[in-house]
């Protein structure tokens, strides 16, 4: 099962490996999922999602981690942290995602903070950011819910995306449950 890099009340996160390749396969296969994407993703593609992470943590030491729920021991999504090239410059991702069997049980907010809570802990950066389809209302929420506020819209892979950000200094209300 792997080590926890991260754990809240409810879940675990930690490096996902091939053995995870069901679990994120029906994820990112699921088209409601990734509505708010260019596609959903074919099981070959889901297998270079899962390698593409693993080049992640080598390299930075994190990208998306699997979010396992503990009690159940089963996988729920995945959360953690990406370098995206924006316009201006380097700006670290929170990612989230969650299986749509899970949604609104507010673990994608536990799971999201637990990785905002780490990045100031153990990255030296002032701000982390997420980067959200203006029509992507549930993630626009969880971000708020991360005491994110939006700031501006940039273009991401062609698209337009709301750059949600918290600095340092305003991320001090835990707001986990
Ligand atoms: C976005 C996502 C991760 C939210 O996961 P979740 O576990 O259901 O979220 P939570 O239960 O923690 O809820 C977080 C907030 O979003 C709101 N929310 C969740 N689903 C919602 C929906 N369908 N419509 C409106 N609000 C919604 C919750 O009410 C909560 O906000 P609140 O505290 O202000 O009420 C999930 O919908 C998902 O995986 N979507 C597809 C992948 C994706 O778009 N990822 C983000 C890419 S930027």
């Amino acid at each position: 099962m792997g080590e926890f890099l991260l754990t809240t009340s409810r879940l675990g996160l930690r490096e996902m490996t091939m053995d995870d390749l069901d679990f994120m396969a029906t994820m990112l296969g699921d088209q409601e999922v990734t509505r708010f994407y260019p596609k959903a993703y074919s099981r070959e593609e889901a297998v270079e999602w899962i390698e593409r992470q693993r080049g992640r943590y080598l390299r930075d030491g994190h990208g998306l981690w699997l979010v396992v729920e503990r009690e159940a021991g089963a996988p729920v999504g995945q959360a953690g942290l990406v370098v995206q090239q924006l316009d201006d410059g380097p700006e670290l991702e929170i990612g989230y995602m969650i299986h749509r069997h899970f949604w609104r049980r507010g673990l994608a907010s536990e799971a999201a903070l637990a990785v905002r809570d780490h990045a100031f802990a153990n990255q030296p950066v002032e701000r982390v950011v997420s980067l959200v389809r203006p029509e992507n209302v549930p993630s626009q929420r969880t971000a708020l819910r991360i005491g994110m506020k939006p700031e501006r819209t940039t273009f991401h892979h062609g698209l337009p995306h709301l750059v949600f950000s918290v600095s340092r200094e305003h991320a001090t209300t835990s707001r986990e449950g």
